[in-house]
């Protein structure tokens, strides 16, 4: 019986109950079921196109044409392209949409340079009345200061007042000029060259959370950080260094104190830092050594 199957006859033969259902029932006009047909003869092929053999009643089974089923096929493989295409659309409008929504929610990329304007020297209180006000404040409005504002207290904390010479707003032992500035702003840090008075970006984002140990701080709009590089340093020993280091430092915190008093803002230099950890969002060289903080903006309303 093993090759009743290759012939024709014996698939015209009647089906016995019990045979393999596939062998008289519609199959699909498609090559898998091509392939998994035993059937070899040209006979059986026209039994498929023509139908399935009718049933003890004489009925045919409702089948649909051949070129019926090519369509099908076919228009089964286009739906299918179609669906594909709807889904791969729908899945980049999925994609899209996000980040539609963050780049709307994403800052604006922070600047990489903020060039600074010349020192307002026609401005402000007396220097004996600037003294007379200067004082430590810790409660800051964090609008962001002016423009001019944040020029002049980057001009006074270590800007350049003798262009000839290059000569600073500060004195440094040995005129080594050591002194590095950084400027925390809510974009990001910057690095301030007295030469160019420009802001260069160093490390963008707001990192003013981590401006110090006192919350007040990460509230400022500037917060000032006082670095020495000792690698400029003409002191040779060690303890040298850092008691010039710290001397340099307080200088230009004392002009950004007397700047603010005259100016009308609050300021207050702070000890209380984490130097490592700022260190590295500052993005010290080994030589660099982080010595003050100092906290500029306008004060709160009544403070
Ligand atoms: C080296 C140094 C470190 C300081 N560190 C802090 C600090 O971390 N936090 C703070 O709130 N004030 C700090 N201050 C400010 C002093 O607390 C303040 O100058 C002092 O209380 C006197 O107040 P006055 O500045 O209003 O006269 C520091 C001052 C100096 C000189």
């Amino acid at each position: 019986m093993g090759d009743a199957n290759t012939t024709g006859i014996a698939r015209n033969a009647p089906t016995p109950p019990d045979s393999t259902p596939n062998k008289t029932e519609p199959e699909l006009d498609c090559p898998s079921s091509r392939r998994s047909t035993t059937n070899k003869t040209g006979l059986s092929m026209k039994r498929r196109r023509h139908g399935a053999p009718p049933d003890s009643f004489g009925n045919r089974a409702r089948r649909s044409p051949p070129s019926f089923h090519r369509f099908t096929a076919r228009s089964l493989l286009k739906e299918d392209t179609l669906n594909r295409l709807l889904t791969s659309l729908a899945l980049a409008a999925l994609l899209l949409v996000p980040s539609i929504g963050l780049s709307q929610d994403k800052p604006a990329a922070p600047p990489q340079t903020i060039a600074l304007l010349p020192p307002k020297l026609d401005t402000g209180t007396t220097l004996m009345q600037a003294i007379s006000k200067r004082r430590s404040q810790r409660e800051f409005d964090p609008a962001p200061l002016t423009q001019q504002q944040l020029s002049d207290v980057l001009w006074v904390a270590g800007g350049i007042n003798r262009p000839e010479t290059k000569g600073l707003t500060i004195p440094t032992a040995m005129g080594s000029k050591e002194i590095d500035l950084y400027a925390m702003l809510p974009e990001g840090i910057y690095a301030y060259d007295p030469v160019q008075h420009l802001l260069t970006l160093v490390n963008p984002g707001d990192h003013r959370a981590m401006a110090g140990k006192q919350p007040f701080a990460g509230k400022a709009p500037l917060n000032l950080f006082l670095v020495i590089d000792e690698a400029r340093m003409r002191a040779k020993e060690a303890e040298a260094k850092q008691i010039y280091g710290a001397m340099t430092a307080a200088y230009a915190s004392e002009n950004v104190y007397l700047y603010c008093a005259s100016a009308e803002l609050a300021t207050v230099v702070r000890g209380a830092i984490d130097v490592p950890l700022l260190s590295k969002l500052l993005k010290l060289k080994p030589t660099q050594r982080l010595y003050l903080g100092q906290s500029v903006g306008k004060a709160l309303a009544g403070k």
